[in-house]
């Protein structure tokens, strides 16, 4: 992330930058722009602030939530949308390059969400926005194993939501499994763990997915706690929360995935009595059969709110990016209280 000035947001790239003031504002904004939304009034209010402002979405990698929660969080705020999903269908196939394809998107919207199969993509294309006369700012939805910070923002939201009548974050031990070697969400969500005081994390994956050590060399630099383990049920009794990711079979090379035994890396009816009474479990989605559909039904499942704590986010963090914080302080002042929600 750049940001220009303490507290502002522009470029939206990785979790450098965030730290604990921007993060608490975000949450708070994620509340309040959610329950404005609640009423006809509010959502009015809220769609009249950018009719003006365009996006573009360019989203050549495979993406369901995220493309359709930033789609509607720029429509909540009556931002236009344009969108490529599949680059058979943009001048790419013409040979035109990655960086004219960016520039040429930047010459008609205002903001680009992006999400690609490669790493650093987002990046060089923030790098180039400020070499130009009419920069854009850039959100990298997902760039290739390596970052996805807007769902580390929307995990965070939904850990400090989840905890909030425990002293949020802060303290809890945090289980991140699965593929966390080439699970991008992992990835950027420790980095936004230095935020927090005293929280322990617990690393568990198949040896071939342990966590890459440029995470674990930041975690060590940063005074984060953490053990690595391959066994889910020694440490059930001990965390807070499980944030459960799927094998990213997508990116084998070697079929490295294929004939492994996953069943130990999941959580379902057998093994769920051994997760504290008051734990939560995540999971960014989609997700494959480590977490068995069954578990939807307990109340420590939160991850259909988390999916959708995602579009209010993202909502908050295109009012950052549009500076519109005031506006939204000032509807939040003058709307009539909505109704409770438990998401
Ligand atoms: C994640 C992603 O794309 O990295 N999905 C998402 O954005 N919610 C997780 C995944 O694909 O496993």
């Amino acid at each position: 992330m750049r940001s220009d000035m303490a507290g502002r947001l522009y470029h939206v790239i990785d979790t450098r930058g965030f730290d604990r003031p921007l993060l608490d504002e975000l949450c708070e904004l994620t509340t309040t722009v959610r329950n404005i939304a609640k009423t006809v009034a509010g959502a009015q209010a809220l769609q009249a602030l950018l009719p003006h402002a365009r996006a573009m979405l360019y989203f050549p990698q495979p993406s369901t939530r995220t493309f359709l929660s930033f789609n509607n969080a720029c429509h909540i705020l009556g931002i236009r949308t344009s969108e490529i999903r599949d680059p058979a269908t943009s001048s790419e196939v013409k040979g035109e390059s990655f960086d004219d394809s960016i520039r040429t998107f930047s010459s008609y919207v205002d903001v680009i969400i992006m999400r690609t199969p490669e790493a650093g993509y987002a990046a060089r294309a923030a790098a180039q926005m400020d070499r130009i006369p009419r920069p854009v700012p850039i959100v990298n939805a997902g760039s290739g194993k390596d970052q996805h910070p807007t769902q580390a923002l929307l995990d965070i939201y939904t850990l400090e939501r989840s905890f909030a009548d425990r002293g949020g974050i802060d303290g809890k031990v945090i289980a991140m499994m699965g593929d966390l070697k080439r699970g991008r969400t992992v990835r950027s969500l420790c980095g936004l763990m230095r935020n927090y005081r005293g929280v322990r994390l617990v690393l568990v994956a198949p040896a071939a997915f342990a966590m890459e050590d440029d995470v674990k060399v930041e975690l060590r630099a940063q005074g984060i706690p953490f053990t690595e383990t391959s066994r889910l049920a020694d440490v059930l009794p001990e965390i807070d929360a499980l944030y459960v990711t799927r094998i990213q079979t997508e990116w084998d090379t070697a079929e490295e995935s294929r004939g492994m035994d996953y069943a130990q890396f999941g959580i379902n009816l057998a093994n769920l009595p051994l997760l504290k009474h008051d734990a939560i479990i995540m999971h960014p989605l989609p997700r494959g059969p480590e977490i068995d559909p069954a578990v939807d039904e307990d109340p420590r499942a939160v991850y259909w709110r988390q999916e959708r704590n995602g579009m209010w986010m993202r909502v908050a963090i295109l009012v950052k990016i549009f500076r519109l914080e005031d506006r939204i302080a000032a509807l939040a002042a003058t709307l009539p209280p909505a109704p409770a929600d438990r998401a």
